[in-house]
């Protein structure tokens, strides 16, 4: 177990805020985090666990403990003719296991490539690409239960996927779990999915298998959203909002063009990045933050930006969006106090 006091955690955000944490702590076994849950001082301070940072807003230095997996391991699970259940540790890195599965010829998740964050952080928010959700593979999640110290074995049906959201992800759950390791069911026999944006045009002419999706999807998102390595950023920050069928209806007389994907037949989706664009947003800074000129989903860390500035971009394309379309962008990214 690693413990260290008065952290950077710099190189544990993708937005590279070089904030302080007062502890860190990174546990590297279940025997470990056992220890830790039994630990007066650790159980009396406020904590974090936290993947690769990559859906995180720091907006200042951490007075408490940032937790950390370090439980590694792909493991087979169990295996019939058609499917291979694996067993992934949750401080595995998420491309590098989408990449393992494409290479074993095992698929599911290859829309999922080049996804930041870790094995972890996919079972707790349920991420999505390209017309996949982790949802769609995930068997079951394993987990302790911080208040009690007992693991806990969610089947799919309990973590109560949707659309980036999960039982973990409920306000009243928020922190009561670790997610130790992820049950992911591949195919032997994987059915593409090639029905989302330009997938299929990008596959045009090249035989279609894993790893040509793979490399599809990379080069896809490589074009499309700005690159944390080089802007430090954390995906989307906002969720594609849901609108009843009345208010879409009312919008659409004023813009014709508005993208939309009917959800049900109740509600529609509107792509927060339109409404974003169409606010005029599109490259407006505050401080040091910027809303991307690549995808007005995305908000970048252009020039020092603090976490201040990035919020504060953040609610001015909130307010923008609610004033001209009526309509509430929620975040996807967590803001940490
Ligand atoms: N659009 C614009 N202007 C732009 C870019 C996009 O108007 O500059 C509109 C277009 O109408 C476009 C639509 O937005 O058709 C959708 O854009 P895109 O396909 O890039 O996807 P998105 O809805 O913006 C979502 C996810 C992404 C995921 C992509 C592909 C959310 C919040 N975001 O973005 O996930 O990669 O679909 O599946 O659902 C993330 O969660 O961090 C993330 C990047």
């Amino acid at each position: 177990m690693r413990i260290i006091e008065n952290y950077s955690l710099l190189k544990h955000n993708t937005f590279h805020l070089d904030v302080k944490t007062r502890w860190f702590v990174e546990y590297e076994s279940e025997a470990d985090l056992q220890r830790l849950l039994g630990d007066e001082y650790f159980m009396s301070q406020t904590f974090l666990h936290i993947g690769q940072g990559s859906n995180l807003l720091f907006l200042g230095n951490f007075n408490g403990v940032i937790v950390h997996s370090g439980i590694r391991g792909i493991d087979i699970w169990k295996e019939n003719d058609g499917h291979v259940w694996l067993k992934a540790g949750a401080s595995e890195d998420w491309d590098a296991f989408v990449r393992f599965c494409v290479e074993k010829g095992w698929g599911g998740v290859e829309n999922l490539s080049l996804i930041p964050g870790e094995v972890g952080a996919s079972a707790f928010q349920n991420i999505g690409a390209y017309g996949v959700e982790a949802s769609d593979c995930i068997e079951e999640v394993h987990t302790y239960h911080i208040p009690t110290g007992e693991k806990r074995i969610f089947t799919n049906a309990e973590c109560k996927y949707s659309y980036r959201h999960s039982f973990f992800k409920e306000e009243a759950n928020c922190g009561l779990y670790f997610i130790t390791h992820v049950i992911y069911r591949l195919s032997k026999q994987p059915e593409y999915i090639l029905g989302y944006g330009n997938v299929k045009s990008r596959l045009e002419g090249m035989e279609i298998n894993l790893q040509t999706i793979r490399e599809a999807i990379i080069s896809i998102r490589r074009e499309k959203l700005p690159d944390p390595a080089v802007e430090g950023n954390a995906g989307s920050f906002f969720m594609n909002p849901y609108i009843c069928i009345a208010h879409y209806g009312a919008l659409k007389k004023q813009y014709p063009a508005m993208p939309h994907y009917p959800v049900d037949d109740k509600v529609v989706k509107i792509p927060a990045a339109w409404l974003i664009e169409q606010c005029g947003l599109k490259g407006k800074t505050l401080g040091g933050a910027a809303v991307s000129t690549k995808q007005p989903l995305v908000i970048v860390n252009q020039n020092h930006a603090t976490g201040t500035d990035i919020a504060l971009l953040a609610e001015a394309v909130r307010r923008s969006v609610q004033e001209n379309f009526g309509i509430e962008l929620r975040p996807e990214v967590y803001s940490v106090a």
